[in-house]
This record gives structure tokens, C-alpha cells and sequence, in this order.
């Protein structure tokens, strides 16, 4: 059965797109097929791994993850097959005897903002007082669970704001990565996320594991290093991965996307933070995955 992971923080721009695709690209390489769902509109991950074209393609073709919700609320069948792309612009990964591989269910801004708000009408509509995030659960699992042979890894890629979509992620995972950048105000805003998810509420706190990942590592700012060091010391309950990613000009090259076709070696992709890509993939699979 596939491991699901959901990549999420209720704080913006602390690197959750860029974790799932060092992620997404590190674990492929250690020979995990790997499958990512954007749910973010932004569509970040989805340029990431795709490219513009190949999310523009996907578009063109109605297999992102609005066009996939857009036939499930409307009662119509569908196959999750059908909406992915194969991912990542990794060399190694299209070479014939891989073992591991991305596969993408690509989001873009209008057809998933525009499926979300129609969701809404449907639910008042049915009156049924279910959360909206619940229904959407409803949705997915059964999805997944008919593709659960098909990977070893499902990535959630999920906005900001901690909005209904990204609760359903939740859901749908038995494990949270929140990745936080090192200033003090993330470290409150992250605690407020880490309450929320394992409130009674939401009925996440059994079924959900929390593993918090610092990025954006400064070593050369002392206040980062301080903040660091009480993450690992002071907060066992935030569970932190050892090892941060650091604040590279390396890591954020990786993310121009050399377009369709043009196929990079890992090392070429990521240049001196290979290292952090394949500690990262190693970090996932001994305390994620093997469990
Ligand atoms: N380790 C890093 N080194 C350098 N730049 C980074 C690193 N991690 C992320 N960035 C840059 O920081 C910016 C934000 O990253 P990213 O989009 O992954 O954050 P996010 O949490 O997904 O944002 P959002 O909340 O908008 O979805 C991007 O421009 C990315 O290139
Ligand atoms: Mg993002």
C-alpha cells in the first residue's frame, strides 16, 4: 500500500512546493514511484516537475486535479490514470531500466478555484451540512485506494492558509511533513498549524503523524542556528527532521525548468544540493516509509 504524505504549513512561502520536489525527485531515484498531487491553485509543484508547457498541456488536455474533481462532483466516472503526467525532468528517471518514477496530477489556477466554488454550490444545495473538506475526502479516497498497488509514495503538494483542500490531504495521509522557514514569527504560526491538525475537531490527532523540516538554513545567521538548535532540543513534540535544508542558490536553480524534452541529470538539476536531495529522500524512508 502506498505511503501518503502530505507537505503542508498554515504559513506561506516556507519552501512546501520546493520540499515536495526534492522529495518527489529523491525518492524516484532511490527507485520509489512517486505520485504528486498539486492542490495548490498556484500550481507550483506542478511547473516544477512539468514545466509550463506540460501544465499548459495538461490543461489543454482537462487532466488536472480541477478537471478530476469537476467529473467526481458532478457523479460522472472517473479514472485517476487519466489525469496524471509523467513527472520530473530527471534523466536518470527516463533511462529504460529505472525503477523509480514521478508522476504528476497537475494543478492549474482557474479550473480548480472554479471546480472548488462549484463544490460549495453543490453542498448547499444538497443541504447534507457535511464539511466541505469531508466531502472532498469522499471524493478522493476511493481514487486512491483503486491506485494504491500502482505507487509506493502519494505526495500532496497544498496551499497555504490551511483552506478545506488542504484538510482533506490531511485525510487522506497517515503523515504531515511541515516544512518552516527559521524566523521567530514562522515558529508561532507553526505551533497555531500543529494545534489545529491534531485537534479533536478534525479527528486527525490518531490517524496523522507530524514530522516538521526546517528549510531555508542560514548557518552564517546565529539567530537561525539559536532557533535551530531549540527546534531539535526543546520541542520533541514537533518530532524535526536533523538535518535542515539549507538556503542555497543551488536549490533555488533547480526549480527553472529547463522545458520539455530537456531531460537533466540529478547532479546537473541540483548541483551541490543533491546532498540535501538524497538526505532528505533517506530521512523519509527511514522514518515514513520503512514503518
Ligand atoms: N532551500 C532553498 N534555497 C533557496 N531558495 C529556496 C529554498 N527553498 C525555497 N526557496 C525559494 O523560496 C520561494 C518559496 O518557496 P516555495 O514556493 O517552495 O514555498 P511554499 O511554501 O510552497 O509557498 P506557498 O505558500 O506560496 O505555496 C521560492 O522562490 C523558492 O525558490
Ligand atoms: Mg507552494
Amino acid at each position: 500500500m502506498a505511503v501518503r504524505i502530505t507537505i503542508a504549513n498554515h504559513k506561506g512561502g516556507v519552501a512546501k512546493s520546493t520540499t515536495a520536489m526534492m522529495l518527489a525527485d529523491g525518492l524516484a531515484l532511490r527507485g520509489h514511484r512517486v505520485l504528486v498531487f498539486d492542490l495548490d491553485p498556484q500550481g507550483m509543484v506542478s511547473r516544477l516537475l512539468l514545466g509550463r508547457s506540460g501544465v499548459a498541456s495538461a490543461v489543454r488536455q482537462e487532466k488536472t486535479i480541477g478537471h478530476l474533481l469537476e467529473k467526481l462532483i458532478s457523479g460522472k466516472p472517473a479514472q485517476l490514470a487519466r489525469y496524471q503526467t509523467p513527472g520530473s525532468d530527471l534523466a536518470e528517471l527516463r533511462e529504460p531500466n529505472a525503477l523509480g518514477r514521478v508522476d504528476v496530477v497537475a494543478s492549474d489556477d482557474r479550473t480548480l478555484v472554479v471546480e472548488l466554488a462549484r463544490l460549495e454550490d453543490a453542498l448547499r444545495a444538497l443541504a447534507s451540512g457535511e464539511r466541505l473538506d469531508v466531502l472532498l475526502w469522499r471524493l478522493l479516497e476511493p481514487q486512491l485506494a483503486k491506485h494504491d498497488r500502482n505507487y509506493d509514495v502519494v505526495i500532496f503538494d497544498t496551499p497555504a492558509g490551511t483552506p478545506p483542500l488542504a484538510l482533506t490531504a490531511l485525510r487522506l495521509s497517515t503523515h504531515v511533513i511541515a516544512p518552516t522557514n527559521l524566523e521567530e514569527n514562522s515558529f508561532s504560526t507553526l505551533m497555531v498549524f500543529l494545534r489545529i491538525v491534531l485537534a479533536d475537531e478534525l479527528g486527525l490527532a490518531g490517524t496523522v503523524r507530524v514530522h516538521v523540516l526546517p528549510t531555508m538554513f542560514l548557518a552564517s545567521n546565529p539567530e537561525q542556528v539559536r532557533f535551530l538548535d531549540y527546534i531539535r532540543t526543546s520541542t520533541p513534540e514537533v518530532n524535526a527532521f536533523p538535518r535542515p535544508i539549507p538556503h542555497t542558490v543551488a536549490i533555488h536553480r533547480a526549480e527553472a525548468h529547463p522545458g520539455p524534452g530537456a531531460f537533466r541529470r540529478s547532479r546537473e538539476k541540483y548541483d551541490s544540493a543533491i546532498s540535501d536531495v538524497q538526505a532528505l529522500a533517506e530521512a523519509v524512508e527511514q522514518r515514513i516509509i520503512k514503518r
